[in-house]
């Protein structure tokens, strides 16, 4: 095929995503709005992609854009002259990076554990899985949904090896009392990490356009290491993330080396071997692109944004947002029994071109839509509501979705260790998930079934899913 026609090929396959400009994608997708900025990345990320990150000898320039990169997440984030970090290729392997870094800081500790409020992402949940790190679940406040303190340092023992905080937390959109939780950890002389993910490089500019944010930097004392994703609020071409230490003794324990075969020694900082440059030079040339007035304007703009969203969907009556969101994340929930569910909502607002993110109950939160306001929301605030407000209307009249009770009885009952791949395979078929054709038009009868299913079978139903739809195309 010609490259004319492949890339065609590719465009028309795109065709069929959801929209990742324009700010009608409220999860997943970061859009600055600016224009141009998608086409620096991209050349720069072709400058560089064939150059490989495992080893900075071969390759200085990965190695100058790296250190420059931490050094500008370090100056943001309340860094001294003793911060050092890694990049790394998303959050995910940040947080990784961040658990597995603490195990190793700890290996005395036979059994060791980390201590998480209920709220944190599910990359801590990978970590323990992944590192045999224990999960210790401190629950967070019922109505703010921010982590306890006093729970957290009670929670702490001689096993602990992280402590763990969010600034925000996805789910809730709030920053969790850092230096109070901070202080607990180091006065038990444990690390502390804070998770700030998708705060890190809005949050700073958020404060200096007039938001209130609670301290949750290297400011703040015990504040060991910090998480924050390049291709959320710095809005650089995915594939990015930093991980700040706050010395280089604590980021020795996720290097990682092996003389012990025939070949290259090889030499790790991250999770990765070979690392394409290009996700790197892609952030390079955007941050530097945007600068840090550039960053300032757009962070205005979505707080802006984000104010103007909160006051319209306060006003749409049965909606409320949960909690008391310090950042760009807002969730909204229910206000009483209002007569409709919000998984047909989302289906509505599908059908108007927006997408909007069901987030199932979990503990005090109940099942809420999620929305990731970027810069490219200043401006269509007003459409946004007036399109929430049409859709919770069309979810009224067609009234909630139910979940049959016997059907509710049978998903409460079913253990998914007991379960054959043939069964699941059944039961997804009866919800009309079959993965020939990918997701059904109206998601919100599956997702009142899945609703109803514990997590632990909602987890097994949604991974043979995935199974079924990472198949050969003839099959
Ligand atoms: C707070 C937080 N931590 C970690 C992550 C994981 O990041 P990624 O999806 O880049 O792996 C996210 C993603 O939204 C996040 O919001």
């Amino acid at each position: 095929m010609s490259a004319e026609d492949v890339l065609a090929e590719v465009a028309a396959l795109r065709d069929g995503d959801l929209p990742t400009h324009g700010g009608r994608t409220l999860a997943y997708v970061y859009d600055s709005g600016l224009a141009g900025l998608d086409e620096l990345g991209a050349k720069a990320h072709a400058l560089a992609s064939s150059a490989n990150g495992l080893d900075p000898t071969a390759f200085p320039s990965l190695l100058r854009m790296e250190n420059d990169l931490v050094a500008a997440a370090a100056a943001l984030l309340g860094g001294t002259p003793e911060t050092v970090g890694s990049v790394t290729s998303g959050g995910t392997e940040s947080c990784l990076l961040a658990v597995l870094a603490a195990r190793e800081g700890r290996r005395d500790v036979a059994e060791p554990n980390m201590v998480l409020p209920t709220t944190v992402h599910a990359a801590f949940r990978k970590a323990a899985h992944l590192f045999g790190v224990r999960a210790v679940d401190v629950p967070v406040d019922p109505v703010t949904f921010r982590a306890d303190p006093e729970a957290m340092a009670a929670a702490i023992d001689e096993n602990t090896v992280l402590v763990v905080a969010s600034a925000p937390s996805y789910a809730h959109g709030v920053v969790d009392p850092v230096a109070e939780i901070a202080r607990a950890a180091s006065a038990k002389g444990v690390r502390l990490h804070v998770d700030a993910c998708i705060g890190g490089w809005v949050l700073p500019y958020l404060r200096r356009a007039g938001a209130t944010v609670p301290p949750f930097d290297f400011t703040v004392p015990g504040v060991t290491s910090i998480s924050v994703d390049l291709h959320k609020y710095a809005y650089c071409p995915k594939g990015v993330s930093v991980l700040l230490h706050a010395d280089a003794s604590l980021r020795r324990g996720h290097y990682f080396a092996s003389a012990d075969w025939p070949g290259y020694t090889m030499l790790n900082t991250t999770l990765q071997s070979t690392r394409s440059g290009g996700p790197l030079a892609a952030a390079w040339a955007v941050v530097r692109h945007v600068g840090d007035a550039g960053y300032e304007r757009l962070a205005r703009d979505t707080l802006a944004a984000v104010a103007e969203i909160r006051a319209g969907v306060e006003k749409v009556d049965g909606l409320r947002v949960l909690g008391s969101p310090d950042s760009t994340l807002l969730a909204l929930a229910l206000e009483g029994d209002p007569g409709f569910d919000l998984f047909t909502v989302a289906d509505e607002m599908k059908d108007r071109g927006w997408y909007v993110q069901p987030q199932f109950a979990h503990g005090a939160s109940p099942a809420n839509l999620h929305l990731t306001i970027t810069a490219a929301n200043r401006g269509g605030e007003a459409a946004f509501v007036a399109d929430l407000a049409a859709s919770v209307a069309a979810a009224r009249e067609a009234g909630p979705v139910v979940v049959g009770g016997e059907l509710e009885q049978l998903i409460a009952a079913l253990d998914p260790e007991q379960l054959t791949p043939e069964q699941f395979e059944g039961l997804l078929a009866g919800a009309g998930l079959t993965g020939g054709a990918g997701l059904p038009e109206r998601m919100a009868q599956i997702n009142a079934l899945l609703a109803v299913a514990p997590a632990r079978l909602r987890e097994r139903l949604l991974l043979e899913f995935l199974g079924l739809l990472y198949r050969p195309p003839s099959r």
